[in-house]
């Protein structure tokens, strides 16, 4: 047994690897193994001789698995020990240069003009893309016979089949959010609404999908003069120049009464634009004081609220600012065209810090 012993210990001491111990396992006190067979043979030896064999075995069997054990922890050590060694990084290495993504001129746009609206107390409220008529047209009294429902181009969506409801359209601008926000909030609010739009439109200053910024304020008595003011702010902060004059032209549309037009000042000098300079005018936006029944559509009572209301292009006013000349590109994913006009990731916007860099 002491042979045994040696033996055995010796090997499991050299073992190399896991598989080389298992054998061993194996050999030793596997079922069929060295040391299980001679326990076998413990039933045919006299009583006495197994009082004495019996003991020992069972201990050489004890043994030798605590061997085994530690044997395979003391290699899993060293593993562990190599793999340390071999598998480090050295962390403070400098990275590769990782070619980064660029804002897109429409988000850092969206960005500029919601970070100066906010500085003003407005907030951005949403709605969705896909709108019932109702949002989209009537209650912004442009009933069913209205011609501007034919001049806006309009994508209507199919129904089902015997579904004679009127159809979903793609909305056609970012008015209808006037009337979500008014029922959400009630009066007094301001908001803008930034968000994309659709209109079957296609040369190039036009695509079939394009971005708004609605505005809306209501309160017990404002005017005008409070959208003149709101909006000179804006284009002052939005084009980084000291002041831009506007020039306020009559208009029509049917959720504003009156309307105006909105022209800012501009030059041309060598092909190239100047906001907030020379004798030039430039039109922006469309913009009056909201219609009284546009007020009750959404909620509002027009006896004791008024508001002024906007919509302006964001893909027109990022071409004015960052002089790009072709609307169609905004949207064409060209990797040249966004990396060139593309702004870095991390720069937010504020008026603080500086709109654009
Ligand atoms: N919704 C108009 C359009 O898409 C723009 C507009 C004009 C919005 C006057 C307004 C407004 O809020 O008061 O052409």
């Amino acid at each position: 047994m002491d042979d045994l012993k040696s033996k055995y210990l010796a090997e499991i001491a050299g073992a190399a690897d896991e598989a080389a111990l298992e054998s061993i396992r194996l050999t030793a006190v596997g079922k069929k193994g060295e040391i299980s067979l001679k326990m076998r043979e413990l039933g045919k030896m006299s009583p006495e001789e197994r009082q004495v064999a019996g003991p020992r075995l069972n201990a050489l069997k004890d043994e030798i698995n605590s061997a085994l054990a530690a044997r395979k922890a003391s290699l899993a050590d060293a593993a562990l020990e190599e793999r340390l060694r071999t598998e480090w990084l050295d962390v403070s290495l400098p990275t590769r240069p990782v070619r980064q993504g660029t804002l897109h001129p429409v988000s850092q746009v969206t960005e500029e003009v919601t970070a100066i609206f906010a500085e003003m107390g407005f907030s951005v409220a949403e709605g969705p893309r896909i709108d019932t008529d109702w949002y989209n047209f009537d209650a912004l009294n442009i009933p069913g016979h209205h011609p501007a429902r034919a001049e806006m181009d309009t994508f209507y969506m199919r129904r089902a089949e015997g579904d004679n409801r009127p159809p979903h359209v793609l909305r056609t601008h970012t008015s209808p959010v006037q009337i979500r926000s008014m029922e959400k909030l009630g009066a007094p609010l301001r908001i803008i609404c930034p968000g994309g739009v659709y209109r079957a439109d296609y040369d190039q200053t036009h695509t079939p999908m394009f971005h708004q910024v609605e505005g809306l304020a209501v309160d017990r008595d404002i005017s005008m003069a409070n959208l003149k003011w709101v909006l000179e702010e804006f284009f002052a902060a939005f084009f980084e120049v000291e002041g831009v004059k506007t020039r306020f032209r009559a208009s029509h549309f049917p959720f504003t009464e009156p309307s105006a037009e909105v022209d800012i000042q501009c030059s041309w000098v060598d092909g190239q634009l100047k906001v907030g300079e020379g004798d030039g005018w430039l039109e922006v936006l469309g913009s009056g004081m909201v219609h009284p029944k546009v007020l009750q559509a959404g909620g509002i009572d027009p006896d004791q609220w008024q508001g002024f209301a906007f919509g302006m292009g964001i893909d027109r006013i990022a071409m004015l600012k960052y002089g790009i000349p072709d609307l169609r590109a905004f949207f064409d994913s060209d990797l040249r065209w966004l990396r060139h006009y593309g702004f870095a990731s991390l720069d937010v916007p504020t008026l603080r810090g500086g709109l654009s860099r």
